[in-house]
């Protein structure tokens, strides 16, 4: 026990690495060190029992530690296991990126052609999802809630999954999700559209895949400019992981209660669907649409400002400057103009950040484009409907949250189990429905 005034020390922190906190209902005192950039909250607990953070939003507080993803917000840096966002956009694939956050290294050519065998041979879903979830669902349901439930709905096709202490178990179930999910969200499309589903084709990659179960029609082969495959490859390089956003920290939180992974990346998915989110690309190009023509620019950026709605696809909690990822789908979206023609909307969304960029209010907050602003013009130009836009989003990002949940059983992690400030009402004795006024 320390004695009133007294500091406990930790030996061998380095001076400075520390911070102290003092108790001045007891004059306590505890030195924490400062490690990775934060502190244990343990060790503050050892002096205030029963004193919480109030941190609503997580805004202050780190969850876990991670070796996936670095972000620094200031500087606008992204690295998946160390290696920088533009060079994995430049030179890498999706499928191996896939690989690099699950197994943390990149793999050799023969490991590369084995995962790519793996992913390739799991993309088919059974019959049942197809035909009793799928298309059991309203002719106008929205895509990312047919994802998202028929996600849940693959627990019940692969009980076993639940043996989350087996490594190999679990890397069977990760195979699956990747693999399967351009099946589900193509075959939500085509539901939605009643156009017939598209089986996997398992001799062509993994994006130009994707685009045939959406775009195939009755032509014997699918062929696609490979300059649009190459784009959706680097969009989905890009949205493969952003450490502990809002869906990943659901996938932790709710795989923290050990439930099986399909649960766990339906709530993922779940959180991912909010315009907030990853909704945000489709609410952009709504917002885009209804702007409409250079002329309501100014008004609509005036009425922003005056607290009447946001600019979808700009700002973000980490990130204080660009947006790496959106410098990236800025260029790559030239790219694919080039092979469908300019999107009309993208003069509007160029002129829409250089007057969001150029204002106070903007400049102020440090509001700038995030993954999400030009994204949806480049899957626009592609051809997909603007409601398919999250589930673009969802595709690649399984891979990041699969890491994660990966990561959180590896470091033998408790329940997520946050404390609250409670603020509500005394104790008062129940009142009979007849007496109550
Ligand atoms: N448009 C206008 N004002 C904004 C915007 C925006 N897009 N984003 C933040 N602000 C303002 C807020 O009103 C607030 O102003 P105030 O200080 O006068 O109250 C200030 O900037 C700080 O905003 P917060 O809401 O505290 O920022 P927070 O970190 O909680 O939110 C978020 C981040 C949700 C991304 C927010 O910037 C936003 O709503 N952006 C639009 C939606 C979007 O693009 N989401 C995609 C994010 S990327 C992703 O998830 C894939």
């Amino acid at each position: 026990m320390q004695s009133a005034g007294r500091r406990e020390r930790h030996e061998g922190i380095p001076l400075g690495e520390s911070v102290t906190i003092t108790d001045n209902r007891t004059g306590k005192s505890i030195e924490v060190p400062i490690v990775n950039g934060g502190v244990d909250s343990s060790e503050w607990a050892k002096l205030l029992p029963g004193v919480w953070f109030y941190d609503p939003s997580f805004g202050n507080t780190a969850s876990t530690s991670s070796a996936i993803t670095y972000l620094d917000g200031e500087e606008g840096v992204l690295r998946y296991r160390g290696y920088p966002i533009e060079q994995l956009a430049e030179k890498s694939t999706y499928l191996e990126v896939a690989y690099l956050l699950i197994h943390g290294e990149l793999p050799t050519p023969v490991q590369y052609e084995e995962w790519k065998h793996q992913i390739t041979t799991h993309t088919y879903i059974h019959e049942h999802v197809r035909k009793r979830f799928l298309e059991g669902f309203h002719y106008d349901a929205h895509p990312m809630g047919m994802l998202t439930s028929s996600i849940a709905a693959l627990s019940t096709f692969y009980p076993e999954a639940k043996d989350i202490e087996d490594p190999a178990n679990r890397m069977r179930q990760i195979i699956r999700l990747i693999a399967k999910l351009p099946t589900l969200a193509a075959g939500a499309h085509r539901y939605s559209v009643g156009m017939p589903f598209v089986y996997p084709d398992n001799n062509i990659d993994f994006q130009t895949n994707f685009l045939s179960m959406m775009f195939r029609v009755a032509e014997p082969t699918f062929e696609c400019d490979p300059r649009l495959s190459r784009a959706l490859d680097i969009l989905f390089i890009l949205h493969a992981d952003h450490e502990q956003n809002c869906s990943t920290t659901a996938a932790r939180v709710v795989g923290s209660s050990q439930a099986d992974p399909y649960s766990a990346m339906a709530a993922a998915c779940a959180a991912l669907y909010g315009p907030l989110h990853g909704g945000a690309n489709e609410a952009v190009l709504r917002m885009l649409t209804e702007i409409g023509s250079y002329d309501n620019i100014d008004a609509f950026i005036e009425s922003v400002k005056a607290g009447k709605g946001r600019l979808m696809g700009f700002g973000h909690r980490v990130y204080k400057s660009y947006d790496p990822r959106a410098k990236i789908i800025k260029q790559a979206a030239y790219d694919v103009f080039e092979v469908t023609g300019k999107n009309p909307l993208l003069d509007i969304a160029l002129k829409l950040e250089e007057t969001a960029l150029n204002d106070p209010y903007f400049i102020e907050r440090k509001l700038y484009p995030n993954v999400d602003f030009y994204s949806g013009l480049i899957y626009q130009a592609m051809g997909f409907p603007v409601e398919m836009f999250t589930v673009l989003f969802a595709i690649p990002r399984v891979s990041g949250w699969l890491s994660h949940w990966q990561e959180m059983l590896e470091q033998k992690s408790r329940i997520a189990r946050p404390r609250q400030l409670y603020t509500g009402v005394d104790e008062r004795d129940y009142v009979a429905i007849n007496a109550r006024q």
